[in-house]
């Protein structure tokens, strides 16, 4: 089972003390060192006898793990306070059947009290970097706060691109909310243009597609820098520009660069799955807006 899919069994039968200490336990990681007893037992207003008892609980629930004499919130523990997080403002209730594995996230479907599924994408950016590590050693708080500050980053960077891309064109996912590692998205119903799937008009979805970058870039100031085949999704007519963390402000002196590197690889794929062929330099200068057509 996966940290995510324990997450979400932990979050119904976490006692209330067990919540105190775990949030309390999130507030002191941010801090210098590693929180002993004495100090998570301030951090959750709880008596020290209380504290070691749900500590050692969220112990054998994998969502806490000691470091010498203190205590670390492991990746599910994080999962945990954010699936919470979710829960509290009434946005899903359940966590459904995880849609894809990715090199740097999970994503999961969803489920709101109304029926409605939304794509949670769950970041594990150097997935195995503090969890697995057993071994007591210096570096280890260090370790832990920058799998924190990586994973937390992507999610609100993404949520942030998302919200500027909003109402732009519905190529763009929309994103419901974000919480430490995770974001939460509009549910799409497409595969990755890289598996070649039957597309009714290719021609008209690469125009899409391009027009798409010329509207990040133009109105929400935004080149993607990642844009490619495994992040386009579609159903054989829409298509759906996914993944956006890295995205660069159209501003940053290098996203000249980064829009080229996106424009070559779309061009470069639409011509060799499905014969557009397009002029990577002309499809650039539409999208910046140097020149006002495509062909
Ligand atoms: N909003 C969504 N609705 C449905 N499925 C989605 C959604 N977002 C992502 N996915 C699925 O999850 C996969 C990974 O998403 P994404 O590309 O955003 O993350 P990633 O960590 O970069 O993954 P990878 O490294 O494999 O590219 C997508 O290829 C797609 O199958
Ligand atoms: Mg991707």
């Amino acid at each position: 089972m996966s940290s995510t899919e324990n997450a979400a069994r932990a979050l119904k039968s976490l006692k209330d003390e067990e919540w105190r200490t775990l949030a309390g336990l999130e507030r002191a990681s941010t801090g210098y060192g590693t929180p002993d007893l004495g100090r998570l037992s301030r951090m959750s207003r709880l008596p020290p006898e209380r504290v070691r008892f749900a500590i050692e609980a969220l112990e054998r629930k994998g969502l806490a793990s000691r470091r010498g004499r203190g205590f670390v919130l492991t990746r599910q523990g994080v999962e945990l306070m954010a699936l919470k997080d979710y829960v509290k403002k009434d946005l899903i209730f359940a966590l459904g059947a995880i849609i894809a594995k990715g090199k740097e996230s999970d994503v999961y479907e969803a489920l709101t009290e109304e029926g409605a599924v939304y794509a949670l994408k769950v970041y594990k950016i150097g997935r195995t970097s503090f969890t697995k590590v057993r071994r007591k050693r210096v570096g280890e708080t260090a370790e832990f706060k920058s799998w924190v500050t990586a994973n937390y980053n992507a999610a609100r960077r993404e949520y942030h691109a998302l919200r500027k891309l909003e109402g732009l064109s519905p190529v763009f996912p929309k994103a419901v909310a974000y919480s430490r590692s995770t974001v939460l998205l509009e549910e799409l119903s497409g595969v990755r243009l890289s598996q070649r799937p039957y597309m009714e008009d290719p021609a008209a979805a690469f125009r899409t597609v391009v027009e798409s970058m010329r509207k990040a870039y133009s109105e929400a100031g935004l080149v993607n820098s990642d844009l490619s085949e495994y992040n386009i999704l579609t159903n054989g007519s829409s298509v759906w520009l996914i993944d956006w963390p890295q995205a660069v402000d159209a501003s940053h002196p290098n996203s000249g660069e980064m829009l080229l590197h996106d424009v070559k690889a779309v061009t470069t794929f639409f011509r060799r799955a499905y014969g557009v062929v397009a002029d990577p330099k002309k499809a650039y200068d539409y999208v910046t807006g140097k020149s006002a057509d495509l062909e």
